[in-house]
């Protein structure tokens, strides 16, 4: 089977090297042409673990092909993903769909009505615009023969391989059994290993998306909020967490407390989803909430540090541990450091910052910032540490080490990536998220009685 792959970015670049190892012949095409050239010589443009091995293997396999141009990919295509970005539209929170747009027109000018293609929409898209772009390309080329599929991706940065190979699900909309055939041949391996295949709608699989993120989104928001009534109440949320967690129709993942959830996605698609249903005129108040909440959290962290470092920390020195938005990515959009950071330079301190791989994204981003080259680099003279992305590398922080180079041994772990216990036994004044004082409820209604 022969597809193309629009957008080079990070949902086209894995989606494209994952169904080269399924055996697909795979073009994908990027108007950067700088970006292709790269991608020619196997110089990978985004941090995923195992990527660069995966694309070197499947170009020398001669199966995945890289163009600046749809018009270099010559015929007999089964399918054209669309898999460019959907930025939030300055102004009014809505998905921007531009590339989606142009993207439809190149294909319009490709195609041909003596071969059937479907026309995939990788890209989260708003419901509908799979019949929009079907609209373009039937208005723009009413002989071409094709079908229109949504196929919305769930692929986490840092493991989205492992998420393409062995999903939960794989789901695709589409009104055209011809179509659906196509899609089922390039998932063939997937069959195979038994991965639940659900077919739907157009529109069932465009709302499946923004539903499955925004619902993700909704889980941590709403730990986050227990866990700030841990603090105030003196339970542990991690305790809490796995009570509710093991509950089956609960789940334990994505119930861990932070600062807020940020990235490349939640952020972007619960706006947009709040902005479609506020359109159709059947509001998700939950969904409008959680936004507002976790915006909200964001910028409220800083003042955590603030005050474990005793009040201020005008002209002192904070050490930033982790600034990616999670761990396992160079990706900085939407990242809580991009909150936090320019609070703390705003009440006065000097920020000292060190992340093993996205130093270089953050630096574009942040002005003012002392990059450092490893963890211990950053405690130097540090009045606090902040551990805002939870790296493997700073779980095993020596805190002798770090003590002796800090002018306060004070750690405030915005990812409960340490037991309290351990970092106070080690002498430092420790803070974390939900995990409050022991009885603090009762004793604060003893005085109040
Ligand atoms: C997400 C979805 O998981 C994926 O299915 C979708 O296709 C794209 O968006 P991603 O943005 O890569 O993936 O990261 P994810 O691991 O989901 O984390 C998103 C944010 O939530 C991060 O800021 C993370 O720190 C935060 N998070 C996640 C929590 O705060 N607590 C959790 O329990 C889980």
């Amino acid at each position: 089977m022969k597809i193309v792959m629009l957008g080079a970015g990070y949902v086209g670049l894995v989606s494209g090297a994952c169904f080269s190892e399924f055996g697909v012949d795979v073009t994908c095409v990027d108007p950067d042409e700088g970006k292709i050239s790269r991608l020619n010589d196997s110089v990978i443009p985004i941090f995923e673990p195992g990527l660069d091995d995966l694309v070197r293997k499947n170009v020398a396999a001669g199966r995945l092909h890289f163009e600046a141009s749809l018009s270099k990919c010559g015929a007999k295509v089964d399918a054209v993903f669309i898999a460019v970005g959907t930025p939030t539209r300055r102004g009014d929170g809505h998905a921007d769909l531009k590339y989606v747009y142009q993207a439809a027109k190149d294909i319009a000018g490709f195609l041909t009505p003596d071969h059937f293609t479907v026309i995939v929409t990788k890209s989260t898209v708003p419901i509908g615009t799979g019949r929009e772009v079907a609209e373009i390309v039937r208005e723009a080329n009413p002989k071409a023969d094709f079908a229109m599929v949504s196929n919305p991706e769930f692929l986490r940065e840092g493991s989205a391989i492992e998420d393409f190979m062995r999903p939960d699900r794989v789901v695709f909309g589409t009104d055209s059994e011809k179509a659906a055939e196509v899609m089922r041949a390039l998932y063939r391996p997937l069959y195979l290993l038994e991965t639940p295949i659900i077919q739907t709608s157009l529109e069932s699989s465009e709302l499946t998306k923004y539903a499955a993120n925004a619902f993700l989104a909704a889980k941590i928001t709403f730990i986050n909020e227990i866990a700030d009534l841990c603090e105030k109440v003196g339970a542990n949320v991690q305790d809490v967490a796995r009570g509710i967690g093991l509950d089956g129709r609960i789940g334990k993942k994505f119930l861990h407390a932070g600062p807020g959830y940020g990235g490349s996605c939640f952020p972007k698609d619960t706006l947009a989803l709040v902005k479609t249903a506020q359109q159709a005129g059947s509001p998700v108040r939950i969904v409008e909430m959680v936004v507002d909440i976790n915006n909200k959290r964001k910028q409220s962290m800083a003042s955590r540090v603030i005050e474990a470092a005793g009040g201020s920390i005008n002209g002192k020195k904070v050490a930033v541990l982790g600034v990616a938005f999670k761990p396992n990515t160079d990706d900085m959009r939407d990242s809580v450091a991009l909150d936090v950071i320019p609070a703390l330079q705003k009440a006065g301190a000097i920020v000292q910052a060190f992340d093993p791989v996205a130093m270089k994204e953050a630096a574009k981003l942040l002005p003012n910032v002392n990059w450092m080259n490893d963890t211990y680099d950053a405690f130097e003279g540090a009045a606090a540490a902040v551990i805002l992305t939870e790296w493997n590398e700073f779980r095993t922080i020596d805190f002798d080490r770090a003590k002796s180079l800090m002018a306060a041994p004070v750690l405030v772990d915005l990812r409960n990536i340490y037991k309290p216990e351990d970092a106070v036994a080690a002498g430092f004044s420790y803070t974390s998220i939900g995990r409050g004082a022991k009885d603090r409820l009762s004793v604060s209604k003893r005085k109040s009685a």
